[in-house]
């Protein structure tokens, strides 16, 4: 079951195939960092780690799509993975990105946190 839905960005953060909103969450116990895009549209969420090796996937900060802007590629070893699934679609990675539930509503961005994933309390 879904918990609180936390804001992330505007709407307008977002653009089709463009950089990425960072943000940080609590996923097994450890801090993780996240990120949000927009892809056909539509919005989508994963944490930003690898399933090759757990590292972080930026080219350049908050840079994660390919230069056609149709895949999302980690900067280490070249895996490609869907930016509506997080399944991975080429390269070294065993499985998919771990999925973040995302909604969108007047003009806002919010992310749903769950029984595994939950805010950084400061
Ligand atoms: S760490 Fe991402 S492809 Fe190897």
């Amino acid at each position: 079951m879904d918990g609180p839905r936390i804001p992330l960005c505007n709407a307008g953060d977002l653009v089709d195939g463009g950089l990425a909103v960072p943000f940080d969450v609590v996923h097994g116990g450890q801090t993780c960092r996240a990120f949000a895009i927009r892809w056909q549209g539509r919005v989508h969420a994963y944490l930003n780690r690898c399933a090759h090796i757990a590292m972080e996937m930026d080219w350049q900060p908050n840079r994660l799509f390919d230069d056609s802007g149709r895949w999302l590629l980690c900067s280490t070893h070249g895996a490609a993975y869907q930016p509506d699934t997080g399944a991975c679609a080429g390269g070294p990675c065993r499985g998919g990105l771990v999925r973040i539930e995302l909604s969108e509503r007047d003009g806002v961005v919010h992310w749903h946190t769950a029984f595994n994933l939950q805010p950084v309390e400061f």
